[in-house]
């Protein structure tokens, strides 16, 4: 027997038992090769960068958008074409791709730069000021014309700062060229900049709406293609997927979470065909995703906090014969738990002002659920219930915390 055969005896092992045909095609990271309802958008970020072709700085760029309008995937797509363009014409094209929730100051987005442009090198440590001259440097020698992506942008401290540097070193080159994209799902964003960040930023504007269920629906179809096997999903399904997508105002990111999650439990019951029924499994799931996600981007004592809060409801509850949704604390306690477990990591216990202040940011989330206590408490004491599963909480946190 071959070796192909053996392998193909494995695949095929491999396929009868999910549903999907290639499972990346429905993560966040991936670039279709189609973007339906947003061909208007691809054609108007080409029309503005294709004069870099012709060796001239194209206008830099600020895109707007609500999360999951597609401003980080329609961006990358036209950028890979651009490349592509570019180097088949033998044109001195880059581009940079930076997600300034993890380059989060002008130092990191330089060094960045400085590694993407001149892999191997270590810009660690190193001033911003002499990285600066070496990204001018290589500019000038390959008379490259260059294109930076500040992706959600609006997480960088020194906004302005970054794309003034940025910006100023086209007065510095004779050859070459350096244009910005910046992306941001902040509405407010572009009027807290001053007058000359806003300025050079927004040369060019553009604003991504919501896509409607009929969008998600189209986008969900393409996707699916690419990701299930043939016939492994019903259109009962897809359409469901789109509607509940479209109620959380549009977001194609959930709804392809959502559509990869029913595939999940789909296979986990050995279905051969997704169907309504494991989407609306799934919606639990997602739901259950996106509050973990939004826990792990709290800010540290806040975090600490929740997990004080998490730990302490579990303790109760195992004294009680009820669930962990009956048990109470009171905001005493909670603070005692809380500056102990600060103390435990390490890190220094917040004043009771702003203790307050985080528990009542940690209500809003819809976290915990605060009530002034009634007579026979002390003067200010509010009674504290955790609205999430406390296992949970202390699953994620504890992995955070203590990373
Ligand atoms: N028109 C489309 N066709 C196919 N897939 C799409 C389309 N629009 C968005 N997507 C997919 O939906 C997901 C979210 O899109 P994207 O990451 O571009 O959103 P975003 O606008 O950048 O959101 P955020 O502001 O939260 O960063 C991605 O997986 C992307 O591939
Ligand atoms: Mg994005």
């Amino acid at each position: 027997m071959a070796e192909e055969d053996v392998e193909e005896i494995f695949a095929e092992h491999l396929s009868k038992n999910t549903v999907f045909k290639n499972r990346d095609a429905l993560s966040p990271h991936y670039v279709p090769e189609n973007l339906p309802y947003r061909e208007e958008q691809v054609q108007e970020l080409s029309k503005t960068v294709a004069p870099i072709l012709s060796g001239r700085k194209p206008e830099n760029v600020f895109i707007y958008g609500k999360t999951g309008t597609g401003k980080t995937v329609v961006t990358k797509y036209v950028l890979r074409k651009l490349r592509e363009f570019a180097e088949r014409k033998g044109i001195p094209v880059r581009t940079v791709y930076i997600n300034c929730r993890i380059h989060n100051t002008r130092s990191r987005v330089f060094i960045k730069i400085g590694t993407e442009l001149m892999p191997g090198e270590n810009f660690q440590g190193l001033s911003t000021a002499y990285i600066y001259e070496r990204i001018l440097s290589v500019i000038r020698e390959r008379d490259l014309r260059l294109i930076i992506v500040l992706d959600e942008i609006d997480k960088l401290k020194g906004i302005s700062e970054t794309v003034y540097a940025l910006n100023r070193a086209n007065d510095e080159l004779e050859r070459g060229s350096i244009s910005l994209i910046g992306i941001s799902n902040v509405l407010t964003l572009k009027d807290s900049l001053d007058p000359r960040t806003k300025s050079t930023l927004c040369q060019h504007e553009m604003i991504f709406p919501p896509y409607n269920a009929e969008g998600l629906r189209r986008i969900l179809e393409d996707r699916a293609k690419e990701g299930f096997r043939e016939g492994a999903i019903s259109p009962g399904a897809i359409a469901l997927t789109a509607a509940y997508a479209a109620r959380q105002s549009g977001d194609a990111r959930y709804a392809l979470q959502l559509l990869l999650r029913a595939g999940d439990v789909a296979d986990e019951e050995s279905a051969s065909v997704v169907t309504e029924e494991h989407v609306e499994k799934a919606k639990e799931r997602v739901e259950e995703d996106i509050i973990l996600e939004m826990i792990e981007a709290l800010p540290e004592q806040e975090q600490i906090l929740l997990l004080a809060v998490a730990k302490l409801t579990l303790t109760r509850k195992g004294q009680t014969t009820f669930g962990s949704d009956d048990v109470v604390l009171t905001s005493g306690e909670v603070y005692e738990a809380y500056a102990r477990l600060a103390k435990e990591l390490g890190r220094e216990p917040v004043s009771d002002r702003w203790f307050r202040e985080y528990i009542s940011e940690l209500s809003m989330y819809g976290l915990l659920n605060v009530v002034q206590a009634g007579k026979g408490f002390r003067g200010n004491t509010r009674i504290i219930r955790l609205l999430f599963s406390p296992g949970k909480i202390v699953s994620v946190l504890e992995k955070t915390l203590m990373a």
